[in-house]
């Protein structure tokens, strides 16, 4: 251990009395501190308790900001209220909401979390999802977890979606240079 790092980063858990074990040495990959992974980790496991009203509220907001990707969907000639019956609008609520879960339980696997988020950009382009439609999935899921967590932990989410979908682009950029 290189002992406790004052930075402004841990204040909080050097001013708070439980002992997390939690540190700020940032990883060398993902420049990710055990204590943005704990908040990361934690408040998932709030947000994973309804993983589908969850998912379906997420992507909800997107397409109320973002309409014109409904168009890339199968469910793009269904009224947008219909959404949240829609099998195949939750099916893939649902494969947002468990990738993510895959990102933070990889998230001290660096291959593991480059290999997933690779092949989450690759896979599709085949769909005609461009690298905006992943920025602003990222812009959106931040502003719905600015409405549930506290600013603290978006900072971590921040940080973590910042280097998970730069990762996702790099996927994206891979097909589309071959
Ligand atoms: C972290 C971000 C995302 C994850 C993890 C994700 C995950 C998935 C998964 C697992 C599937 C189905 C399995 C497969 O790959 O064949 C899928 C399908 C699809 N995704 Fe995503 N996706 C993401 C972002 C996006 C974005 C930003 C868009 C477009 C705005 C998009 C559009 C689509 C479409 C059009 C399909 C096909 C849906 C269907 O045929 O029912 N995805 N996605």
């Amino acid at each position: 251990m290189s002992g406790i790092r004052k930075t402004m980063g841990s204040v909080a858990s050097y001013i708070l009395p439980q002992n997390t074990g939690k540190t700020d040495d940032p990883d060398p990959v993902t420049k990710l501190t055990s204590r943005d992974k704990y908040l990361v980790r934690s408040t998932w496991s709030k947000a994973m308790k309804t993983p589908a009203d969850n998912g379906v509220l997420l992507l909800t907001m997107f397409f109320e900001k973002h309409p014109d990707y409904i168009q890339l969907f199968p469910f793009k000639d269904i009224p947008q209220e219909e959404f949240k019956q829609n099998v195949r609008f939750r099916a893939h609520a649902n494969s947002v909401m468990y990738a993510l879960s895959s990102i933070v339980d990889a998230l001290n696997d660096n291959e593991l979390l480059i290999q997933l988020l690779t092949k989450t950009g690759s896979s599709h382009v085949p769909r005609k999802v461009t690298p905006e439609a992943f920025i602003h999935l990222k812009e959106v899921t931040l502003e719905l977890f600015a409405q549930l967590f506290k600013p603290e932990e978006v900072e971590a989410w921040k940080k973590t979606l910042d280097v998970a979908f730069s990762v996702i682009l790099k996927g994206v950029e891979s097909v589309k240079d071959t």
